[in-house]
């Protein structure tokens, strides 16, 4: 049997990231891994527990102590457990997303993320989806993109996931968010939002959900057929 290869799928927020790394880990059967919702859910237990987001060893030590376990469910669904509590929901509230990037700045957090990522990854066949995985977490993938698209279609979008679950908010407002965790998380010192240098960069802005994930689908089966 060939081997099965990982696919790193980084980008921004709201450029389709999850939606389309799902569909890719259907399609070939493999594992998806939303790593977005593991520093989630360690910022959701920060909230709860009130340490300070500038407090970078009480943040570390929080880290150490949170168990984040991924459960894979129906259509690569995923189940987001916290020290066996699960918070799939609880992870997605507004005031997490406006606070993990924060948490995410911490380079010792960070480190302990990216061990997890890796351990989570060596058997292959997984997708798996965030911010540094093609440069920092599986930097030997064979097929890497980076996701990307207009401020204004991430906007758009992000209100849309949210207006499904009755949270209302103005277009500006969202793209004024989106601006300043997209600096928060480009500009930190340890593995910043970047594209890795062999990554294939795809702008969604234009492209349909099916079209982008036929496009990673066949680099996929290009490179089975190679190897
Ligand atoms: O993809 P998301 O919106 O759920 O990610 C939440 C935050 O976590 C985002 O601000 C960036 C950060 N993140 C990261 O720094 N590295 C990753 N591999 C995944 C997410």
């Amino acid at each position: 049997m060939k081997s099965r290869p990982n696919i790193a799928i980084d980008g921004p927020a709201g450029a389709g990231k999850s939606t389309v790394a799902k569909l890719v880990a259907k399609e070939l059967g493999f594992l998806y891994i939303d790593t977005g919702a593991m520093y989630r859910a360690v910022t959701l237990k920060a909230l709860r527990e009130e340490v300070n987001f500038s407090d970078y060893n009480g943040l570390d030590q929080l880290a150490a102590a949170a168990r984040v376990k991924l459960v894979a469910g129906a259509d690569a669904d995923l189940k987001v457990f916290l020290n066996n509590e699960e918070v799939t929901e609880a992870i997605r509230d507004p005031e997490v997303s406006r606070n993990v990037s924060l948490l995410a700045r911490v380079p010792s957090v960070r480190k302990r993320m990216v061990e997890l990522q890796k351990a989570m990854a060596v058997g292959g066949g997984v997708v798996m989806e965030g911010r540094d995985i093609g440069t920092a977490v599986l930097p030997d993938a064979p097929v890497k993109i980076f996701l990307t698209a207009s401020i204004e279609e991430r906007a758009r979008r992000r209100r849309e996931e949210l207006a499904a679950k009755g949270d209302i908010i103005g277009q500006r407002q969202m793209e004024e968010e989106i601006i300043l965790r997209d600096q928060v998380d480009t500009s930190r010192e340890k593995d910043p939002l970047a594209p890795a240098r062999d990554a294939e960069i795809i702008d969604s802005t234009c492209h349909s959900v099916e079209h982008v994930v036929a496009m990673i689908v066949a680099r996929v089966k290009t490179w089975r057929y190679k190897t």
